[in-house]
């Protein structure tokens, strides 16, 4: 097929991982650069994968030369659009050759009888530059913030005010002009102890409990059922997609009246120096009680003092209490993008 100039989109499965080596690695540079996140691991699976011809997806040729792919996963009756990646000689081009594999793509999904739910989340793109193929197609989308604490910088807003006020005053994240509401303090039978694997099940279920008539179950079905919870954890404890989980910088709350799992932060290694806070949930019956605060500055703290450069999350822009929260501790917008959904249903 041709598609404007000398376009031509070819099945992703005529391809071996060495052909689309090159283009993998330049768009993990663009990773890094734009996102400070390495993405070496997630490149050396998905190559593997690629060998695998298994991946259902396009790639685009101009001329012969590979310049952008595409491919989604199959999650039983769900597509998890997982990339779409093209490099031309300039960015208007890029982004009509991304646009023209996405299209393909979803026609392909769209006529697939068995797949009745499609999501995706391409963190590269910025809010508003793919989203039209996407509604197009009849989805809906939900603009989700890329968040940073720049560590250093506020190690050196420390030493800088601590020379001014002659060391008397410590930088707390909220005092930058945030409205901030009167500080609750934690209940005393609320005990915070470090992530293991025998939080497993007990994590899925507060997980599953957390995000019951959440905004972001209506972007990530897993979250809608304890089964789904439980692969959600998978993926971020087994799987590099997410960065490689560190098990040293996630904690549990736990209420010690019963034993019960009330609150967990989770936390990625996504480059030497970069941390990525993949989950922060407080269950329902305990919010508002400063824990999600205390949770976070206690990962926050720990990362500073082992030496992380900047800790990064995702958080949808309509859940604003979390927004708020990532404000007022520290944390600042580096770039917005879209999550992307289709329900046939
Ligand atoms: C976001 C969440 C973790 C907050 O936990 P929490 O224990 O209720 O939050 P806290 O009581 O510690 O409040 C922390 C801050 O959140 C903000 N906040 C809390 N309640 C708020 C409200 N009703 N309105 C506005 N801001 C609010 C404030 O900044 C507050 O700080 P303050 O108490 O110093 O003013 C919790 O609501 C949750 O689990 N939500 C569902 C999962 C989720 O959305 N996770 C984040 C995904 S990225």
């Amino acid at each position: 097929m041709t598609v404007a100039t000398q376009l031509e989109i070819l099945d992703l499965r005529h391809f071996s991982a060495r052909q689309l080596r090159p283009l993998l690695e330049a768009e993990a540079r663009i990773w890094e650069k734009q996102l400070r996140w390495n993405y070496k691991a997630s490149t050396e699976l998905l190559l593997q994968y690629l060998d695998s011809r298994i991946l259902p997806g396009f790639v685009a040729l101009d001329r012969g030369r590979i310049c952008g792919f595409t491919f989604c996963v199959y999650e039983g009756h769900k597509a998890v659009i997982g990339d779409a990646f093209a490099l031309a000689d300039d960015p208007g081009q890029t982004l009509s050759i991304a646009h023209t594999l996405l299209h393909q793509l979803l026609q392909l999904l769209r006529y697939s009888p068995d797949i009745q739910r499609v999501e995706s989340q391409l963190l590269l793109y910025n809010a508003g530059t793919i989203g039209e193929v996407f509604l197009a197609a009849g989805f809906s989308l939900y603009p989700r913030l890329f968040m940073e604490y720049d560590l250093l910088r506020s190690q050196l807003a420390v030493v800088e005010r601590e020379t001014v006020s002659g060391g008397l005053k410590r930088e707390i994240p909220g005092e930058s002009g945030v409205q901030v509401r009167p500080k609750a303090e934690p209940p005393p039978h609320i005990q915070l102890t470090a992530w293991t694997a025998e939080h497993y099940q007990a994590a899925a279920e507060l997980i599953h409990e957390s995000y019951i008539g959440h905004i972001d179950a209506r972007i990530n079905d897993q979250y809608c059922s304890l089964h789904g919870s439980l692969r959600f954890l998978h993926n971020i404890v087994r799987f590099p997609g997410c960065g490689v989980f560190d098990a040293s910088s996630s904690w549990v709350l736990y209420d010690r009246r019963n034993g019960a799992l009330v609150g967990m932060v989770l936390c990625s290694r996504v480059a030497d120096d970069v941390a990525h806070i993949t989950q922060l949930c407080i269950s329902p019956r305990y919010r508002g009680h400063g824990l999600g605060r205390r949770l976070l500055d206690h990962c926050t703290g720990h990362l500073a003092r082992t030496g992380f450069a900047a800790i990064t999350l995702t958080v949808t822009e309509a859940n604003q209490q979390a927004v708020a929260l990532y404000r007022d501790r520290g944390f600042s917008i580096r770039h917005r993008f879209e999550a992307m959904v289709l329900d046939k249903a």
